[in-house]
């Protein structure tokens, strides 16, 4: 894991409608300055490689793989983590249509869970099954709650019905 050094260049990033300023690695994954330097531990490291969607977070909203996504790409663009994601109302949805659901069981993925279903519903608001499975197939449940996942989805996408 790389580790910020006082030489390196100090990169202004937009995280959840605040700048911050962050003295990292241009090339660092932007999960671990997330993480490691911002304190924003919501996202979570998975496999590190862009195959499990745990570090889902959003640029100028749209679902990205923050741990193959460098520090440099989020420059200049609105970066919104699970921390933040609450702020607009639909986010609040989501996070309102999850606990109604109660899907989470260990819990670990669904920040990144909730991250790609939130980019989905922005993008397309009454996806339809295919969609859904399309948005949200790269994002691993090693719990199995894939049923409910897709339940609060639907039950926003529906204005409230499951
Ligand atoms: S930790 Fe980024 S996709 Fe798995
Ligand atoms: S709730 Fe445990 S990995 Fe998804």
């Amino acid at each position: 894991m790389q580790n910020s050094h006082s030489s390196d260049p100090e990169s202004e990033l937009l995280v959840n409608g605040r700048a911050l300023r962050l003295q990292v690695p241009p090339a660092m994954p932007l999960l671990w300055a997330l993480r490691d330097v911002a304190k924003l531990t919501g996202t979570k490291y998975g496999c590190g490689v862009g195959l499990c969607g745990a570090c889902t977070v959003h640029l100028d909203g749209r679902a990205v793989r923050s741990c193959v996504t460098p520090v440099s790409g989020a420059v200049g663009k609105q970066l919104t983590t699970i921390e933040g994601v609450g702020a607009d109302a639909l986010g609040k949805q989501e996070q309102q249509a999850w606990r109604e659901l109660d899907v989470p069981q260990c819990g670990y993925c669904q920040p990144g869970q909730i991250m790609a279903a939130t980019a989905l519903l922005r993008a397309t608001p009454r996806p339809s099954d295919s969609e859904i499975e399309d948005a949200m197939s790269g994002n691993i449940c090693r719990c199995g709650t894939y049923q409910r996942i897709r339940a609060a989805i639907r039950r926003v996408a529906g204005g409230g019905t499951p």
